[in-house]
């Protein structure tokens, strides 16, 4: 625990290690599942995929193209709102040939991949699958299974490895858990 951010961790529930070989496994699943797509997307949901995103993109083998997209849907921190805003569309005028991969953080409620998932194939895209670092099954309000998922947690609020409380600790290399008093502190 070296940073000043650190000290806000009461413990550690994804190492460095482990999300590495997250990362190396599900790159493999996708190099197998898209070696013959013709132009296969990685879309970012920014921000809190940014990290994820970016090692996935550098352990694939396979050519890929990348784009973001930019939605709000938490209100207050740490509570969803349960609607879904567009602030950062994909502004790309054909996606007949794209096989888009949507990479999320982690699904909570399942809100903001469900309705994604149906706005893109909406606008014509040839394929589109999702994949998530972290999943809290226990949270969801609408049904949602992603394609591809690098782990189950629990009904905790994490932070780290891109994951944010209002906008701090996204830069940790690790995902953990805030000590309470963190929380205390805003309010
Ligand atoms: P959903 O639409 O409720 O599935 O919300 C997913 C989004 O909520 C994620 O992309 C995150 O931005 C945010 N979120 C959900 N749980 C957490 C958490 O534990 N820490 C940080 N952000 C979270
Ligand atoms: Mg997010």
């Amino acid at each position: 625990m070296a940073t000043i951010l650190d000290r806000d961790i009461e413990r550690v529930l994804v190492s460095q290690e482990e999300i590495d070989r997250i990362t190396t496994r599900i790159a493999a699943e996708l190099d197998r599942d898209y070696k013959d797509s013709r132009r296969f997307l990685l879309l970012c949901i920014l921000k809190g995929s940014v990290v994820f995103m970016g090692d996935l993109m550098k352990k694939v083998t396979i050519p890929v193209e990348i784009d973001f997209m930019k939605v709000s849907s938490y209100s207050n921190g740490t509570e969803s709102s349960g609607r879904i805003n567009i602030l950062l569309d994909l502004n790309r005028r054909d996606l007949s040939e794209c096989d888009i991969l949507i990479v999320e953080d982690i699904i909570d409620s399942g809100r903001t991949l469900s309705y994604l998932v149906e706005y893109l194939r909406l606008n014509g895209a040839r394929s589109v699958k999702t994949c998530t670092l972290l999943d809290k099954p226990d949270r969801r309000v609408v049904d949602f299974v992603p394609d591809y998922r690098g782990l189950v947690i629990p009904d905790e609020f994490v932070v780290g490895y891109g994951l944010d409380y209002a906008e701090q600790y996204r830069a940790l290399p690790y995902i953990g858990i805030l000590k309470p008093e963190v929380y205390e502190k805003r309010v």
